[in-house]
């Protein structure tokens, strides 16, 4: 069965995809930048597609690389930061910087992406598999709500996270990691969004346990108070 889901999601991701300034197209093939992916995936933890989206390109005009970054006064940097929040975020930025100039550039795997300054568990995983092409398994807030209606699962996501990380171990298993990412990002920012689910438009309806309820939106549960 994941693999039947695996093509329908990648199928409609590859004709529905977001253009987004620092995504590569579905099917990409040349190679890929691995400071314009992380970059993105720090900018991305906690500010808006929408605000990214229009901050992007002048920071990567102003800093092109990350030994550029590296070599910029913090407190440059944390004027550019200006209005995407979280000042912390913007420190560890030019940490992480000076740190993968020091080891000769990014390491491609996602463990040990993750003992650089800012970068989670979500973070090394996602840049591991859309930089890297590595098979590592993406779990963001959108890819929850997506298992969590896959499977009907009647438990809220803060109480259920053994249970969706396998069951998007599996979802995510021997396909593309990289695009299986962005495909349910993409699917949980436009169509299995967290009120009002679109499911008429959702390539996995048919296969949907929430679906099959007649009530996704109410899949998963909200937390008690
Ligand atoms: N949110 C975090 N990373 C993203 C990405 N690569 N594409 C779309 N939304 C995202």
């Amino acid at each position: 069965m994941p693999a039947n889901r695996q093509i329908a999601l990648l199928d409609h991701y590859r004709q529905s995809a977001r253009d987004l300034p620092w995504r590569y197209p579905p099917g990409h093939d040349g190679p890929r930048d691995p400071y314009r992916v992380w970059l993105s995936e720090i900018m991305l933890q906690q500010t808006s597609v929408a605000t990214v989206t229009t901050r992007f390109a002048r920071f990567l005009e102003r800093w092109p690389t990350v030994e550029a970054l590296a070599a910029a006064p913090l407190d440059d940097l944390l004027a550019e930061w200006a209005g995407l929040g979280y000042y912390a975020r913007a420190r560890n930025l030019h940490a992480c910087a000076q740190a993968v100039v020091a080891m000769g550039g990014f390491p491609d795997s996602e463990a040990a992406l993750r003992q650089l300054p800012g970068i989670g568990d979500y973070s090394a995983a996602a840049i591991a598999a859309i930089a890297f092409g590595r098979p590592a398994t993406v779990i963001d807030t959108n890819v929850e709500r997506v298992i969590a209606r896959l499977h009907a699962l009647d438990r809220p996501v803060r109480s259920d996270r053994k249970r969706i990380r396998a069951l998007a171990d599996d979802l995510y298993s021997g396909a593309p990691a990289g695009e299986m990412a962005q495909a349910l990002m993409d699917l949980g920012a436009t169509i299995c969004r967290p009120a009002n689910p679109a499911c008429h438009l959702c390539p996995l309806s048919t296969d949907c346990a929430a679906y099959a309820s007649g009530d996704p939106a109410s899949f998963p549960p909200r937390p008690p108070k």
